[in-house]
């Protein structure tokens, strides 16, 4: 057997700089390339305030009343006081965000570099979809992702900023089929690879192969090259019918922590750029499988346990019901031994 044939696997390291990091805020890219965006922006500094706000164990969503009817039937009749709403710590921005949404019928809110995907659970309609301040707020504290930004968002880089603006970024909703939404992996100013973004087979997108390539690579030469400052990164583009117009969904830094969805990251760090070859790697029938999970449900808490959590009598009815359903699966299991 050769001597290093049990040699380990190295993953090769991927460099990123302060620069990249923040090239990448959303605030940052969105000053030069707004006119190609997906969809119109409003962009809030953040006062340091909020910043608490969202990172405070306090769950007092602001302009809530509290608990306006509680429930006669049930055994807690302790009602809480009313704290007082958070709101008033940051009535300017409440304000604005108050405004957005006359212009803005529904908002896509994100902060400099993540949207709160993970909790939309939280919301009724389980989207980012949000129709009030209160919906803002409650994707916002109820995120990790979000928690990424305020404290993990340096962790890969060479160095920390002094001094962070953060911003609350405020995206008209426009509804978006996921299935034409692309990742495009750019290393040494080389765009090198396409990846669908949403992880579920579609068919029909095998014939749009040329055509991807095509669109997103004149996008890339011609809007992106020139104006971005960092060398590596990689963007999110959105391609609707009839497929002439690439819109700009977001552009994030090239390393580790941006999901590589149908690559590897030790690819994207490694492979060699083919001259006016980029790879387009989709979901086939054959390893549809593999990402049959639903992007974000990691993060995700069933619904009744959410509405239980906040209602003591629906606690016990929904413990009354598992309890039911755990018996019968074991009568069940005993039957067919
Ligand atoms: N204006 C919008 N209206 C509705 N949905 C949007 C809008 N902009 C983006 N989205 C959806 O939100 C998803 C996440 O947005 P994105 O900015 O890429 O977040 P992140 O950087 O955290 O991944 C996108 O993949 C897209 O499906
Ligand atoms: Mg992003």
């Amino acid at each position: 057997m050769p001597e290093n044939s049990h040699k380990p696997a190295v993953f090769h390291d991927i460099i990123v700089s302060k620069n990249d990091i923040l090239n990448c805020s959303y605030e940052s890219w969105y000053s030069l390339f707004g006119a190609h965006a997906y969809s119109r922006a409003v962009v809030l500094p953040l006062p340091q305030e909020f910043i608490e706000y969202l990172e405070s164990d306090d769950f007092t969503i602001p302009g809530e009343k509290s608990n306006p009817n509680p429930q006669k039937d049930s055994d807690w009749d302790y009602t809480p006081p009313s704290r007082p709403d958070p709101a008033s710590r940051f009535s300017d921005l409440h304000q604005k965000i108050q405004e957005t949404f006359k212009s803005f019928k529904y908002i896509a809110p994100k902060l400099n570099w993540s949207a709160p995907q993970d909790s939309v659970w939280i919301l009724p309609g389980r989207t980012m979809k949000c129709s009030s301040p209160s919906d803002i707020y409650l994707l916002l504290k109820s995120s990790d992702y979000i928690n990424h930004d305020l404290s993990h968002a340096f962790d890969e880089a060479d160095s920390v900023p002094d001094k962070l603006q953060y911003h609350l970024i405020l995206r008209e909703w426009k509804e978006i089929n996921p299935s034409l939404e692309f990742r495009c992996f750019v290393r040494d100013r080389q765009l090198l690879a396409i990846s669908q973004r949403d992880l579920n087979y579609y068919p029909f997108l095998e014939d749009l192969h040329d055509t991807l390539i095509e669109r997103i690579a004149t996008f890339f030469d011609d809007v992106l090259l020139p104006k971005f400052g960092s060398n590596s990164f990689v963007f999110d583009v959105y391609l609707p019918k009839p497929f002439t117009k690439v819109y700009l969904v977001d552009i994030n830094p090239f390393a580790r922590k941006t999901d590589s969805l149908l690559f590897t990251w030790n690819e994207l760090a490694t492979m060699s750029p083919r001259d006016d070859d980029v790879v387009v790697r989709l979901v086939t029938q054959h390893n549809s499988g593999r990402f049959a999970t639903k992007a974000h449900s990691q993060n995700h808490v069933p619904r009744d346990v959410l509405d239980a959590s906040m209602d003591s009598s629906k606690m016990v009815e929904m413990l009354q019901n598992w309890s039911a359903m755990l018996s019968k699966e074991s009568d069940e299991t005993e039957e067919s031994d």
